[in-house]
């Protein structure tokens, strides 16, 4: 068996030893006999599987008992449009700050459901920073402020959170869990879980409680916030297996000392990769140095025709998946929690080699 190291944006690569956990698991968990994937979600031995698993997403995020903690499905995409349902109504405003593409996406669809004031944007800069907070220009009729605190395409990350009279949202797909944050700044947190989280199909969403009371009444159940904490987040038959697996995700996380120490190694690689790229005259970072992504590394040939070369001699030493979005081009490394410090120097050591040969 070969593994490779995969720095796929998402899904995304996990933990060695959570893979390995679950494939010792996978004919027979704790003696029952079956698979979690076989198991009913109503039976004794899976509800303490995802039991645990929100109490140990709880323990790593510091999450009081004001809010919800919802395992569900539909991805980040159908959180676009289900908090509007939630949380406001067809004449309520919610402000936007556009960051980049999953911003644009996030307002593109609150359209539909309310008005999507976008009160700040970077496209006029190609969306290589956070517009200064000076600058927002908060809406009189908005209770909400929505951010996508790390773009995954663009590489744009939120390195403190506004502190505003208005109730923060954040879409928190591609870095929730690769720093600590402080909860008591959000109303509501969202993030599909194929990043950091565990396997595509499940959807975290963190909501205060006091949020969720005026669902439209139109709001599909499964994505009514108040209706799936009241069943536990089993009003129809949730993402089992991609449950249990991130909890498995969340116990390791633990075991690597939580999210402080996790916030260190992630901080750690990354600036090797920016110190690298800043280093040399071969490679370019797009994105403003204040607000570059831990976890997404957007970078450029400077010689754009040399991208194909790097791409296919990187993929023969077993380095996958570093061609840039399309809408960017160039490259990108995700360098999420699953991605080691080893997988990191790799990379390093081929883009150096790169340099020499072709530089
Ligand atoms: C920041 C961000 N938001 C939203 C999405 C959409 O997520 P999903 O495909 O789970 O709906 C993604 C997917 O990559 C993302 O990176």
């Amino acid at each position: 068996m070969v593994r490779v190291h995969n720095f796929s944006a998402g899904p995304a690569a996990l933990p060695e030893s959570v893979l390995e956990r679950a494939r010792a698991e996978m004919l027979d968990y704790g003696s029952s006999g079956m698979s979690v994937m076989e198991m009913s979600h109503r039976s004794g031995v899976f509800v303490e599987i995802a039991s645990r698993a929100e109490a140990n997403l709880r323990d790593l995020l510091k999450i009081g008992e004001d809010y919800y903690v919802l395992f569900l499905q539909g991805g980040a995409t159908a959180q676009f449009s289900a908090f509007p349902m939630n949380l406001a109504s067809p004449e309520d405003s919610i402000d936007y700050v556009s960051t980049g593409s999953w911003s644009q996406k996030a307002i593109a669809e609150c359209s539909k459901y309310c008005h999507a004031n976008v009160i700040a944007s970077s496209i006029e800069t190609g969306f290589d920073r956070v517009p200064e907070e000076a600058d927002w220009s908060l809406g009189s009729n908005s209770q909400f402020v929505h951010i996508c605190s790390n773009e995954t395409i663009g590489g744009v990350q939120f390195k403190e959170f506004p502190s505003l009279d208005k109730i923060l949202i954040a879409d928190m797909s591609s870095e929730l869990l690769s720093r600590q944050i402080n909860i008591n700044d959000f109303g509501l947190i969202y993030a599909g879980a194929q990043k950091n989280i565990g396997p595509a199909g499940l959807t975290i969403v963190i909501v205060r409680k006091d949020l969720c009371s005026m669902a439209r009444p139109e709001t599909p159940a499964v994505f009514n916030y108040r209706a799936q904490a009241e069943a536990d987040s089993m009003l129809n038959t949730p993402p089992t297996y991609s449950w249990y697996l991130a909890g498995l995700v969340f116990e390791w996380l633990l075991e690597l000392g939580g999210l402080d120490a996790v916030e260190k190694i992630n901080n750690e690689k990354a600036q090797n990769l920016y110190d690298a790229i800043e280093a040399s005259d071969f490679y370019d970072s797009p994105v403003d140095p204040r607000y570059r992504s831990t976890m997404n590394v957007p970078f450029k040939l400077k010689d754009e025709s040399l991208d194909e070369a790097f791409l296919r001699e990187a993929e023969q030493i077993g380095l996958t998946n570093l061609k840039g979005h399309r809408s960017v081009g160039g490259m990108r490394a995700s360098i999420y929690n699953g991605v080691s410090a080893g997988a990191v120097h790799a990379l390093l050591d081929f883009m150096k080699e790169f340099e020499t040969k072709y530089g």
